[in-house]
């Protein structure tokens, strides 16, 4: 039997590198896609490509074309993050972390439908993330594209039910990434008016980045998830992130915001 084939957005770093690497020491077909090549050593396939350009995403998909029948999961992780006061930040900047986030996984999603539906159980994993259910401040943008993919995925979800493809949004917490290095931070030497409350919450989250959950443990998740029978719609990996989610259900949305303002405000 032929193995299957993965292709992961994201791969030359943090989640996507790791989850690429995994799939395919457990025998799996993987390509790896990003605008460069990753810093470590792999083995799987690699693609340069650049989510949000339409015509990159093209050729992608006439060379995976010529390589395969068809591609069986889709595992959109690139993704970039963005710190700032709403007031502050750049709308360029709020285009640019959409056109990623956003626009870039609807584009790689459109374009590759075509193959994953000649699969057998097609798969695809969007990686949201926890700030998608609860919007940090000075992170709005980020969470507002985390939220976009949520609805992506559950409309997705609706949409391609009647092909045998199953569509899931895995919402990691605090992962120990180059994500936090990779973040922009318009706000810088910008407005005084916010500086102080930025810096300590950044500071906050930098230093649960750095202390998070080892990439690994994404990747076996969603080895998990490719691998059950019916995959959740959304989901997050870690007892506490979990618990999270149930808490953010059943309390008052005024006691969660609290308890946000107190940590990051
Ligand atoms: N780290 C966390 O704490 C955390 C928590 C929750 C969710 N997430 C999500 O997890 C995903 C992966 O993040 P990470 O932690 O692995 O961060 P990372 O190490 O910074 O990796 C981001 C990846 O996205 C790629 N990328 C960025 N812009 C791209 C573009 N225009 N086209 C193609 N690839 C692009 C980067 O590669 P190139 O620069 O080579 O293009 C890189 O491979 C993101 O969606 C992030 O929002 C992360």
């Amino acid at each position: 039997m032929k193995n299957k084939v993965v292709l992961v957005s994201g791969a030359s770093s943090g989640i996507g590198f790791i989850t690429a690497s995994y799939l395919y020491e457990q025998g799996y077909e993987v390509v790896g896609i990003s605008r460069s090549y990753p810093k470590k050593e792999y083995a799987f396939k690699y693609q340069l490509c650049d989510i949000t350009d339409e015509s990159q995403i093209d050729l992608l998909k006439k060379w995976l074309e010529q390589e395969y029948e068809s591609i069986d999961i889709l595992i959109n992780s690139a993704g970039m993050g963005i710190s700032g006061a709403i007031e502050n930040t750049p709308f360029d900047q709020v285009k640019k972390i959409y056109d990623v986030n956003v626009f870039g996984h609807y584009l790689m999603t459109k374009s590759l439908l075509s193959l994953i539906r000649k699969s057998k159980g097609g798969r695809i994993i969007n990686i949201s993330s926890i700030a998608s259910d609860i919007a940090l401040p000075f992170q709005a943008f980020y969470s507002m594209t985390k939220a976009s993919i949520d609805a992506f995925t559950k409309a997705l979800y609706l949409e391609l039910k009647p092909f045998k493809i199953q569509v899931a949004c895995l919402m990691p917490g605090d992962i120990k990434t180059d994500f936090t290095q990779n973040r922009t931070k318009p706000y810088q030497n910008e407005n005084h008016l916010y500086d102080e409350r930025i810096k300590n919450s950044l500071m906050r989250m930098e230093k649960d980045e750095e202390n998070g959950m080892d990439p690994i443990r994404i990747a076996k998740k969603i080895y998990k998830m490719i691998n059950q029978r019916k995959m959740p719609i959304r989901t997050t990996v870690g007892l506490s992130y979990k618990t999270i989610r149930v808490l953010q259900r059943i309390l008052p949305e005024k006691f969660i915001y609290f308890i946000v303002k107190k940590l990051y405000g």
